[in-house]
C-alpha cells in the first residue's frame, strides 16, 4: 500500500515536470496543420517562428526545441533563399507557444501564389 502510495506520488511529479509545446504549421486559412504536441527534453525551449515577406505574415511554425535544433531566439532574420523574414521566440512554459497571429482572408491568394515557390522545406 504504502509503495503504491509512493508510485502514485512520483507519476504525479513526473507530470508536473512534463512540458509540452505546441507543434504544427500555421498557415494562412487552414490554420494549424499537423498539430501534434511534443514534449521538451530537459534544457530545451518551445520554439515559435513566424515567417514574414516584408511585414507580410506568411506561416508560422511552433514546434519543440530539441538538442540537435534548439531555439534561438531571433528578430528580422532572414532566409537567402528568398524574401522571408524570419521571428523566432522560445518559452519554456507548459503549451507556451500558442498559435499566433491570426491569419487574414486577403492573405489567402497571395499564400496560393507564393507558396509553390517558397515551400515549407525552407525552414527546414
Ligand atoms: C519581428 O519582431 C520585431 C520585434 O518584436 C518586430 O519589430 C518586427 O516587426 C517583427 N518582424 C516582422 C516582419 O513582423
Ligand atoms: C525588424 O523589422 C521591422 C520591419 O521592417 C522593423 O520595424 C523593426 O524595427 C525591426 N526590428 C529590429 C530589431 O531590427
Amino acid at each position: 500500500m504504502k509503495l503504491r502510495t509512493a508510485l502514485l506520488l512520483l507519476a504525479t511529479l513526473a507530470d508536473k515536470a512534463d512540458i509540452r509545446c505546441h507543434s504544427c504549421y500555421k498557415l494562412p486559412v487552414l490554420g494549424c496543420v499537423d498539430r501534434k504536441s511534443c514534449r521538451l527534453e530537459p534544457g530545451q525551449q518551445c520554439l515559435t517562428t513566424h515567417a514574414y515577406i516584408g511585414k507580410m505574415w506568411v506561416f508560422s511554425r511552433l514546434d519543440c526545441g530539441t538538442p540537435g535544433e534548439p531555439c534561438k531566439p531571433a528578430v528580422n532574420q532572414t532566409n537567402q533563399k528568398g524574401g522571408l523574414t524570419y521571428n523566432t521566440t522560445c518559452c519554456s512554459q507548459d503549451n507556451c507557444n500558442s498559435p499566433a497571429p491570426r491569419p487574414t482572408p486577403a492573405l489567402t491568394l497571395v499564400f496560393l501564389t507564393s507558396l509553390a515557390g517558397l515551400g515549407l522545406w525552407l525552414l527546414h
